[in-house]
């Protein structure tokens, strides 16, 4: 078997970087814009349906997209991620490619409360001045209700925010940096060569992008 000896291998792909590091920036603005700023409330709806296209892109790249970036290849059984668990000590980061089980299934939970987040945005009103695009559309009790969704469910996503990333800083005390790798994409590991992560093209990437952004931009307006 020819092996990649602890090889600087592409683990992810330019799409999925630029991705995760453009929702850290939109959920800073979508905080500032929301509970800060006094005028930047169409800039906020603008920014959160700009969100919204991107988490539709980046379940359509979780099924066409790289290796690394398919659901299909992070998302594991229960079974498996508490094997994962039990037996984390014996497994050498040098080898893992990828998200890891525990990973897996925090990508879900945090793909799944942005999307909760940025569709209960779309019914939301503040009553007065503001309202998504289909406030309008549902009666005033459903209507609170999705307000509520909104303003509790971002102090959820904010839990879930903070134990993402306390999750990454006891990796990197272990030392195994996972940073590095959603910023430059590359990762030192001994792997054989056949099963180092095929990369879909970033063309590929970009027109899904913009199908899925221009899509959602469309439905909301
Ligand atoms: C608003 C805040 C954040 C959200 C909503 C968020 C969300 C996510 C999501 C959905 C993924 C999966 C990426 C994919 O497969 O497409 C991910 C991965 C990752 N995030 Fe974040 N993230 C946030 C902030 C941060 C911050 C501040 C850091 C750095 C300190 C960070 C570091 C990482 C790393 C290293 C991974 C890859 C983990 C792995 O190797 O399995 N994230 N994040
Ligand atoms: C992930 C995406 C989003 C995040 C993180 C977010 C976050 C927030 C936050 C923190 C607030 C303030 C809540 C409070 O005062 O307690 C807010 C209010 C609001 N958001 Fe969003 N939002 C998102 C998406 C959207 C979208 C897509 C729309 C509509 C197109 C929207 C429309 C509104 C409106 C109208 C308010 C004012 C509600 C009020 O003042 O009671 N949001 N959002």
């Amino acid at each position: 078997m020819k092996v990649a000896q602890s090889n600087q291998v592409q683990v992810w792909d330019g799409a999925t970087r630029l991705w995760h590091w453009s929702i850290v920036l939109l959920m800073i603005f979508l905080w500032y814009s929301a509970e800060i700023a006094d005028d930047l409330m169409d800039w906020h709806m603008r920014a959160g349906r700009l969100l919204l296209g991107l988490i539709v892109f980046r379940i359509v790249w979780g099924f066409i997209g790289s290796d690394t970036s398919r659901f299909a290849n992070f998302i594991k059984s229960p079974a498996e991620i508490i094997h994962y668990l039990k037996n984390k000590s014996q497994h050498s980061h040098a080898e893992q490619i990828g998200h890891n089980p525990a990973g897996g299934i925090m990508v879900l939970v945090l793909i799944a409360g942005l999307i909760v987040q940025a569709t209960t945005g779309l019914f939301t009103s503040d009553g007065y001045f503001y309202g998504g695009p289909f406030a309008d559309s549902i009666d005033a009790d459903l209507g609170e209700l999705f307000t509520n969704i909104h303003h509790i469910g971002f102090k959820l996503l904010l839990a879930l925010v903070a134990i993402h990333i306390l999750a990454i800083i006891a990796y990197l005390v272990k030392r195994d940096n996972l940073v590095r790798p959603m910023v430059t994409g590359k990762k030192t590991l001994s792997i054989p060569a056949e099963v180092v992560p095929r990369l879909k093209s970033p063309v590929l990437a970009f027109v899904s992008a913009v199908i899925c952004v221009g899509a959602i931009w469309f439905i909301t307006t």
